[in-house]
């Protein structure tokens, strides 16, 4: 794959990690509610073991770029590639050690590495909780063994957000026509462990499209 392919993905983690994982304080959940912690621990729940490949791997790359005596070093490569790359490997690493991806009984969850809740989606809304019936397809690309970005789409959250972002041509005809199925996307950088994710969805009888 090219350096730029692989820089582009990169980017486009970057946006979507920043638009999807940017999570509310849990302080603004309802009082009502009592403690995830305490819910959950009378439930099976599989807690995905945290990967910092990913991040390992932006490091690199930045160091590659920024590193004085790297050939590709220069100003240019240090201030495009190598100081973006190496701010965003530091924010991946902070995501995979604070959020963890969980299956229950029914639900593809996002929560904190304490248990908690993540509070609200930024983005459209709802808890960062999914249930395995709304799954429409996931997939890693790109590809499973050489994760970057965790993808999924479903129908649980309200269809007046699917067309915002990159949902616009995710649900767009040409992509309907290709087989694609209506729903809301959403891409998470792959700050989990990719085969206990594929274990968890097929586990679980989440839809994919092949
Ligand atoms: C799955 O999520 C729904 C909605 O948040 C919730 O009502 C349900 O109790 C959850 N199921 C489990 C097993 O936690």
């Amino acid at each position: 794959m090219s350096r730029s392919c692989v820089l582009s993905l990169l980017l486009v983690a970057l946006c979507s990690s920043i638009s999807n994982a940017f999570i509310a304080p849990v302080s603004r959940l309802p009082a009502s509610i009592s403690p995830p912690a305490e819910r959950t621990a009378l439930k099976a729940i599989d807690i995905v073991e945290p990967s910092y490949n990913l991040a390992a791997g932006s490091l690199g790359l930045g160091l590659i770029f920024g590193i004085p005596g790297s050939p590709l070093k220069s100003r240019v490569t240090a201030i495009l590639g190598g100081i973006p790359l190496t701010l965003f490997a530091l924010f991946l690493a902070y995501q995979t050690t604070t959020l963890r991806f969980t299956f229950d009984e029914s639900n593809f969850s996002l929560v904190k590495s304490s248990g908690e809740s993540t509070g609200e989606n930024v983005v459209v809304g709802g808890e960062n909780v999914w249930g395995y019936d709304k799954f429409v397809n996931y997939d890693f690309f790109p590809s499973q063994s050489f994760p970057i970005l965790v993808y999924f789409k479903e129908t649980q959250t309200p269809a007046e957000y699917w067309n915002i972002g990159p949902g616009e041509s995710a649900n767009s005809e040409e992509a309907l026509a290709k087989g694609a199925v209506p729903g809301q996307v959403h891409f998470f950088p792959a700050i989990g462990n990719s085969n206990q994710l594929l274990n968890g969805f097929e586990k679980h009888n989440c839809a994919k499209i092949e």
